[in-house]
């Protein structure tokens, strides 16, 4: 039976002024005024954490904050760069690390980003790891390797008893903005192979803890049979996170 409580994260990646993104809240916060069923997250750039942040504090509500990317150092001389303790400033809860919109174009590499996740439990961050294959590791069936390769360095060094804080993010590139999500068997079949390398890793105990999110052109539409596979725990959402009742329709749906 699945115990783990369901994840839904919205990341709005680089959209939204601040005044949208009090728009927006506002909205969000009214809708979900009493929800609590699944854990929501609101991942908005760096420009409007204070102003959700700020929103969030004065509100009941259990949504809470993430941030889109963290570098792994406390402090110092790296120009433009925002550490994990700045972010617990913002009462950010959460964290997405290796999205493969920054190890495509900023070149973050897996041994880099396990840096981050490392450093994001350092600081009782969660992190959102985002693995994931393109299409031609689709096309030639190799998604396997490929995803084994990214769990194994993202989380190496992780202390087991902190695995349960990690959030682990399935996000076929080739699903991406693209609007052709995995189908709820290929997702559901991903999602399997990632616990299954989890319990190698670790231990089978861990791995039944450790929440799998979906990502890759989530609507409305498909979200309620994605969330109903097994090892489903949530879903990271991109495009359809940026629309506030499209956003609230999945949760409250899920
Ligand atoms: O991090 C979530 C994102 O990569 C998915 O984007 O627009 O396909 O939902 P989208």
């Amino acid at each position: 039976m699945n115990i783990r409580k369901k994840i839904i994260a919205g990341n709005w990646k680089m959209n939204k002024t601040v005044s949208e993104a009090k728009a927006f809240m506002q909205v969000l916060l009214k809708e979900l005024e009493e929800y609590s069923a699944s854990d929501v997250v609101v991942c908005p750039p760096f420009t409007a954490l204070q102003s959700v942040s700020d929103l969030l504090n004065q509100s009941a509500s259990q949504v809470r904050l993430g941030a889109q990317n963290l570098f792994p150092a406390s402090h110092g001389a790296y120009t433009g760069e925002i550490s994990p303790w700045m972010l617990r400033e913002f009462f950010c809860h959460y964290v997405i690390v290796g999205h493969s919109e920054r190890r495509i174009h900023l070149g973050e590499t897996d041994i880099f980003i396990n840096k981050k996740v490392k450093a994001a439990l350092s600081a009782s961050l969660h992190p959102i790891l985002c693995i994931g294959e393109n299409f031609d590791e689709r096309q030639q069936g190799l998604w396997k390797e490929k995803i084994s390769t990214q769990l194994q360095l993202g989380l190496k060094e992780v202390e087991e008893q902190k695995l349960a804080d990690c959030i682990i993010a399935y996000e076929p590139i080739w699903a991406i903005g693209t609007g052709k999500n995995a189908t709820p068997e290929q997702a559901q079949e991903v999602h399997h192979f990632i616990r299954e390398e989890i319990t190698r890793l670790f231990s089978f105990q861990s791995a039944q803890k450790v929440r799998i999110q979906y990502g890759g052109s989530v609507t409305a539409e498909n979200a309620q049979d994605l969330l109903l596979c097994p090892d489903v725990d949530g879903l990271l959402i991109g495009g359809a996170s940026l629309d506030v009742r499209s956003f609230c329709s999945i949760i409250l749906n899920s």
